[in-house]
């Protein structure tokens, strides 16, 4: 019962574009954020950033990607907080 509450719940909540499960952070950095920073992380097209060499904590991290800053868009509209969390997982697994 609780199950098919949740999955009600992931229908409903938000209109996010992309379908993942848990630790498909790399999924959602492929699919939305690659054509501006790469596959890994170093492309900056339009000015973005170079991801490997960011310096931020994850609160800023978060801020920055639910808002979005100048060209970069808002992505919590469009992500769920659990994918935003995933792909924050991801961008910060490409600095190694
Ligand atoms: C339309 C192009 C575009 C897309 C798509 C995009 N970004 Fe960005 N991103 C930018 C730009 C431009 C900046 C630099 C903003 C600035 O001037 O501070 C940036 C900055 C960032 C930063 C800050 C880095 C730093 O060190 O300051 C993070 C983190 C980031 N993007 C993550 C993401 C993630 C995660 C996604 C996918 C969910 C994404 N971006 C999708 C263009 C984009």
């Amino acid at each position: 019962m609780k199950t098919l509450l949740l999955l009600i719940l992931w229908g409903t909540i938000g209109n996010h574009t992309t379908t993942t499960g848990p630790g498909d952070g790399r999924i959602i950095f492929e699919n939305e954020c690659a054509k501006c920073h790469g596959l890994d992380g170093t492309k900056g097209r339009f000015g973005a950033k170079n991801l490997q060499k960011s310096k931020l904590t994850d609160a800023e991290y978060l801020k920055i990607v639910s808002n979005g800053r100048f060209i970069m868009p808002a992505w919590k509209k469009r992500l769920t907080g659990e994918q935003i969390n995933q792909v924050i997982n991801y961008i910060k697994e490409l600095k190694k």
